[in-house]
């Protein structure tokens, strides 16, 4: 039986709050941290930086993930690396092509960590099919990038199911990551189709009892 990971996302926590958040959530049981990151051009809203990850480092023993909506993540990869990122994320649409793309995973994973690439739900999921063996890990986004609280986008269960046909056919061992409006109803689903790890941000902050939708989130795995 395959155990879902749950990757609470900082995204719904004002940034003055986080750490204690974090903190919380070690206690109640989440996998790993899913450190949104937007710079106000790929998307409109703006979030911390690498600054405030250095205190998030500091204050859990957590894996962190680092999901970087932002126009150049390149330029900014290797100041996520030193002050905590345990895996960066890319956006396939922060680049003009895949000659870049490629160059840019091969360049964050010199710094000594995982990478991942995301697509967004409009992106067709068979654009990565040539860039699948550059990845330790896609994040299939299952809302617009932007916030926190949208609704799941069920096409994305598709695209999950193809990457992990794809993966188990040509013997590649990514992980696969889905990210945006999962709930303890609709975890279960998406575990089904393939999915390692579901991001949960506005389920498991709004929730008052966090530790138990985190439990239901990871019982609800087949
Ligand atoms: C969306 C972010 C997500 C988001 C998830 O731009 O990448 O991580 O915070 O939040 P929910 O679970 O509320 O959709
Ligand atoms: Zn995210």
């Amino acid at each position: 039986m395959k155990k879902i990971l749950v990757a609470p996302s900082t995204d719904p926590c004002a940034i003055k709050d986080l750490t204690k958040y974090v903190q919380e959530l070690e206690a109640a049981g989440a996998d790993l941290i899913h450190c949104d990151i937007m710079d106000g051009k790929f998307v409109e809203k703006r979030t911390f930086d690498y600054m405030i990850l250095a205190f998030l480092r500091k204050s859990t023993k957590l894996f962190l993930d680092v999901h970087l909506m932002v126009q150049n993540p390149v330029n900014v990869a290797k100041s996520y690396v030193r002050y905590g990122a345990d895996r960066i994320i890319i956006h396939y649409e922060s680049f003009p092509d895949k000659i870049q793309l490629v160059g840019a995973l091969q360049t964050i994973k010199k710094l000594g960590v995982p990478v991942g690439v995301a697509i967004n739900p409009k992106t067709p999921v068979k654009v990565l099919d040539t860039i699948l063996k550059y990845v330790d890990l896609v994040l299939v986004m299952s809302v617009e990038p932007g916030k926190s609280g949208q609704q799941f986008i069920k096409d994305s269960l598709v695209k999950i199911a193809y990457l992990n046909k794809k993966r188990a056919e040509d013997e590649l061992k990514f992980l696969i990551e889905v990210d945006g409006g999962i709930n303890s109803i609709n975890a279960p689903i998406v575990s089904v189709s393939g999915a390692d790890i579901i991001v949960s941000g506005s389920a498991i902050f709004n929730a008052e009892d966090r530790a138990a939708v985190i439990r239901e989130m990871h019982g609800n795995a087949l």
